[in-house]
């Protein structure tokens, strides 16, 4: 199969995974309006097309938290990356770590912090979800801290999960879910091998690591749903704070006051993300609550953003739009599962390149220039982006 974009691996993936993964992955939550919104609002925010401006020396470079990134993208966190690959989240790290910029490893991950952060030359950064278990948040950020982690990131849109209606159809969850799994390894006989058989332990790694017994990917759903905890406010991320002295980042941020709330906690940057669509169906897109946001902390604190990033070009038109790097999510997920280290690897290499035509046509030549003016202005249907001056 010829690879030449984002697309191509999630139609690899599609092909590759048992639907109970591929669904998990490419799902969102209730109607998936937000999940569609994501892509489609993004996709149709026009460039501003500019010509013969001698675009030879271009840099792709920026710094974010004290580090040095080639380009201003990082792998963001996503749950059992390891059933996706062999071993997936070691194999995620490996390319990112090479193509020098960074790697999240989630709370939910397969395999655990110490199996991932010494396979990288760089920092590992770690997310953490807010649970009921303070133990186990406390055994997480020591453990973190002891793996040379610097940058914690801080989810904070799941205080209780969305209904993900793929999940319950697909045998991610509802009746006979163990059974319908077992069936579906059973006709994808690659992922079965090498994932299956291979790949093990299956287990939620950081979890068990900390129970001292293995917590099974048959405990996910559940495991989440007993643990997010909805009772949690700013002030309870207060000792997260006094005990993480490194950069503390805050994932799940849509709207401009509560992104002015982080800056008063003492973040050191925040993620503009709906979780991929995966909560709260009906929210504003990335794209659309950027602007906005922007305006109310470009300077403060660093912004990132995640949802719907699929190519270059979106990358480029989420930094017009007031973000200093992006998180690709769903769109690694898919070239790991589809080719392991050496498809992130070449969807890192192909979202480069897609970054390099976005900045020699729109005429700038480094990260910092890249700004609204790089954007066409009059975007009518959208009320946040028409601010622009
Ligand atoms: C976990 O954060 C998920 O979105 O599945």
């Amino acid at each position: 199969m010829i690879i030449s974009s984002s697309t191509d691996y999630r139609a690899a993936a599609k092909r590759k995974l048992p639907p109970f993964l591929f669904h998990y992955v490419d799902g969102g939550a209730y109607a998936e309006y937000t999940l569609r919104r994501n892509v489609d609002d993004l996709a149709s925010i026009a460039l501003r097309q500019r010509v013969l401006r001698n675009m030879s020396e271009l840099s792709l470079e920026t710094e974010l938290f004290g580090e040095r990134l080639s380009m201003p993208v990082a792998l963001a966190p996503v749950g059992l990356t390891g059933m996706l690959a062999r071993r997936g989240e070691v194999q995620a790290a490996r390319a990112a770590d090479a193509k020098g910029i960074p790697f999240t490893l989630s709370t939910v991950s397969v395999c655990p912090i110490e199996e991932v952060a010494p396979v990288m030359q760089r920092p590992m950064w770690f997310q953490l979800y807010v649970l009921k278990d303070r133990g186990f948040m406390k055994n997480a950020l020591e453990r973190a801290k002891a793996a040379g982690v610097t940058t914690l990131v801080f989810t904070v849109d799941m205080p209780t999960p969305g209904a993900r209606y793929r999940d319950a159809h697909s045998g991610m969850s509802g009746p006979n879910a163990a059974m319908r799994r077992m069936l579906q390894a059973m006709t994808h006989p690659f992922w079965a091998w090498d994932v299956g058989l291979h790949g093990k332990p299956h287990d939620l790694g950081n979890i068990s690591t900390y129970r001292g017994h293995p917590t099974g990917l048959e405990d996910y759903i559940g495991w989440l749903a007993a643990n997010f905890d909805p009772s949690i406010s700013w002030k309870d991320l207060q000792w997260i704070r006094d005990f993480w002295d490194g950069p503390m980042v805050i994932k799940g941020i849509l709207d401009a006051e509560d992104a002015r709330d982080a800056v008063t906690f003492g973040a050191d940057g925040i993620i503009v993300s709906n979780h991929g669509g995966r909560q709260l169906d009906g929210v504003l897109s990335s794209a659309r609550a950027m602007p906005a946001i922007a305006d109310a902390v470009k300077g403060d604190l660093k912004i990132l953003a995640d949802s719907g990033i699929r190519n270059g070009l979106d990358v480029v038109r989420m930094i017009a739009l007031g973000a200093d790097a992006v998180m690709l999510g769903r769109s690694f997920a898919y070239a790991l599962a589809a080719d392991g280290q050496a498809g992130v690897t070449n969807l890192l290499n192909l979202i480069e390149k897609e970054m390099r035509v976005a900045m020699v046509l729109t005429g700038t030549k480094s990260i910092s220039e890249i700004g609204l003016d790089s954007l066409v202005r009059e975007i009518d249907q959208y009320q946040t982006i028409r601010h622009v001056d």
